[in-house]
């Protein structure tokens, strides 16, 4: 077992381990990948304050997301394709968020199905969707969800249409991938990925195919988003979609304050400050710059939660200090689950949970409810001035 005491570690594993078409998949951003790259270069621009002789002892982490119980504030992001990134690969995820105490989040274009989750854990998970044209197949969505237990819908509102990505389109990704003397020549080179996944029989969109109906190649995420999902999603949707739901809703996608503000007016148990990871608008801000920004405008109507860049538990230290009540980390735990699975995704959480809470420490608190905006250094011109 090698030793890991970074993200940075799992990703070079998982680098080695998965088929050039998924990890490309994953670490990626659109068109030119400033966003992307942003998401994570400003977190560096953030500083800590370093507080001493502050007793220490007795520290925790834990604290509530949406009223759910959390072990520290980071859930697992609505991740496509996990499955692919190894055999059951959203089950793993699941169990290894469900025995740290975090959130798991389904996303629609999953390899498991709901059902399949379901089976495999025993606490409640929240199931992302995107919003689709189809009202029935979205209604049958929400009554599967319900049906396992699910405990929060997340709406994801930033992906009406799809962001370009050089790689996938260069390397024509697809689940299960395509047989092309490439695809083929990569994959020789990943045997164990390769008998894990002759293994199992989830190699599909669990969620949408036998589900939904006219999908002409339900293989294809390009052609799958083209021809189902909503482009004229609007706010009247979005509600309309949140009462058919009935529950507790997530809404995910947001990086604009005047968007947040019609986001608290509807009723949202909560929102996620997100650019999607920088794989949609590309030459949008980094979403860490915008959470102060939001918080201020809606931070009492709204619980604020935040993704797009973390990379460690500085990073959570970092948002939680700027006022998120939760984080979502996508890419960070999929470098785990590629590289060594379940224990991968563990191995994820337990390295963000151990830089949080001595991070957390070294600036002098013990609670992570008691961290605040004081503990952070931020350059004047960090928001920066946009006309
Ligand atoms: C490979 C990949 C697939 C994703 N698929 C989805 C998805 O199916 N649904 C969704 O709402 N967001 C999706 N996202 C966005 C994540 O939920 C999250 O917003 C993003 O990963 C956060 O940025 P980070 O990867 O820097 O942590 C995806 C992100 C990645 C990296």
């Amino acid at each position: 077992m090698p030793v890991i005491t970074e993200i940075e570690d799992l990703k070079r594993i998982y680098r080695r381990r998965v088929p050039k078409m998924f990890y490309d998949y994953a670490e990626t951003g659109s068109w030119t990948e400033q966003t992307f790259q942003e998401n994570t270069s400003d977190f560096k621009k953030l500083r800590l304050r370093q507080r001493i002789a502050v007793d220490m002892d007795n520290r925790s982490t834990a604290t509530q997301m949406i009223g759910e119980d959390v072990a520290m504030p980071v859930a697992l992001a609505p991740v496509g394709l996990t499955g692919m990134q190894s055999a059951d690969g959203e089950i793993k995820a699941a169990r290894a968020a469900e025995k740290f105490g975090v959130p798991f989040t389904l996303s629609t274009m999953s390899i498991c199905s709901i059902e399949d989750v379901a089976a495999a854990t025993t606490k409640p998970f929240w199931f992302q969707v995107y919003t689709l044209k189809d009202d029935d197949f979205m209604r049958r969505l929400f009554d599967r969800a319900r049906d396992a237990g699910c405990s929060a819908l997340v709406i994801t509102v930033d992906l009406q249409v799809l962001g370009q990505r050089h790689k996938d389109l260069k390397n024509g990704l697809s689940a299960p991938p395509k047989l092309t003397v490439a695809s083929i020549a990569n994959m020789m080179t990943k045997i164990p990925w390769g008998l894990e996944m002759l293994r199992t029989k989830r190699r599909f969109f669990g969620n949408i195919v036998g589900h939904a109906k006219g999908v002409s190649d339900p293989s294809s995420l390009a052609s799958w988003t083209a021809e189902a999902f909503d482009p004229s999603l609007d706010w009247a949707r979005i509600a309309k979609l949140m009462e058919m739901w009935g529950g507790k809703v997530i809404l995910k996608g947001i990086l604009d304050v005047e968007d947040a503000k019609k986001a608290a007016e509807l009723g949202a148990d909560a929102i996620v400050v997100s650019n999607h990871g920088g794989r949609q608008l590309d030459g949008a801000l980094s979403s860490i710059r915008m959470l102060g920004p939001i918080v201020d405008a809606v931070g009492d109507k709204v619980e604020v939660h935040f993704d797009s860049g973390i990379r460690s538990g500085q990073d959570v230290l970092k948002a939680v200090a700027l006022g998120a009540k939760g984080t979502m980390i996508g890419r960070a735990y999929t470098y785990g689950l590629g590289a060594m699975g379940e224990r991968g995704v563990t191995k994820t959480l337990e390295v963000i949970h151990k830089e949080l809470d001595m991070s957390m420490a070294l600036c002098g608190r013990r609670n992570i409810t008691d961290v605040d905006r004081d503990i952070l250094l931020v350059p004047d011109d960090f928001e920066g001035r946009w006309a």
